[in-house]
């Protein structure tokens, strides 16, 4: 009996990997849960290269990396932020899609690492760097609108399967786009 359960988790973890997504929709708290789970870091600077499996493994621990990877954070200075009030100027209208801020990570990162068993500990610093790096490459700039629309639809499935967390993480929002 125990054996079938077992295979029968086993398989459904394998169908969630094929389809490439986390989390079935229902199961899920953040609309994040239900996208990729990986980032082609194959043109980031090397350093960030090395970073990343460091992330993918201790941002695990406790949710999939499906969470950071398909978040709305995106950490810009003050400076970068008048820059893209004028060069993208939608941005700043939905923070469903992009939630902004000058240290958004660098407390998010704290945040996590204040939780107990978080194993982060010294490499907190080098993660948010990562994050605050490939948050600028994957969601602003010639990415920006790739960006919306994978995110928005991950916010269309997650408002379907669980409109009452949706609008608890979203209060602003009226229903998903
Ligand atoms: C010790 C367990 C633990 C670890 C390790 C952890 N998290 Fe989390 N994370 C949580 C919990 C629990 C939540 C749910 C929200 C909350 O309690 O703050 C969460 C939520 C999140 C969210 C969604 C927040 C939102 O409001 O949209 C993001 C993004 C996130 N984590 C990123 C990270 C990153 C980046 C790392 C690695 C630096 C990390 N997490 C490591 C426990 C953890």
């Amino acid at each position: 009996m125990k054996g079938i359960l077992a295979g029968a988790i086993v398989a459904g973890v394998a169908a969630a990997a094929r389809r490439g997504v986390a989390q079935s929709a229902s199961g899920a708290l953040f609309p994040n849960d239900l996208g990729p789970t990986s980032i082609d870091v194959s043109s980031y600077p090397k350093e960030y290269q090395e970073t990343y499996k460091v992330f993918q493994f201790k941002c695990a621990a406790c949710h999939t990396i499906a969470r950071p990877i398909n978040s709305q954070y995106v950490e810009l200075s003050d400076a970068q932020q008048a820059a893209m009030k004028t060069s993208t100027p939608e941005m700043f209208k939905d923070p469903a899609v992009w939630q902004i801020g000058a240290h958004i990570w660098n407390r998010y990162v704290k945040k996590m690492m204040a939780k107990p068993g978080c194993p982060v500990g010294r490499d907190g610093k080098r993660i948010w760097q990562f994050l605050v790096y490939d948050s600028k490459v994957r969601k602003t700039g010639a990415n920006a609108v790739a960006w919306k629309s994978s995110r928005q639809k991950l916010l269309e499935e997650f408002a379907k399967a669980n409109p009452a967390r949706y609008h608890e993480l979203f209060p602003s929002t009226v229903a998903a786009k």
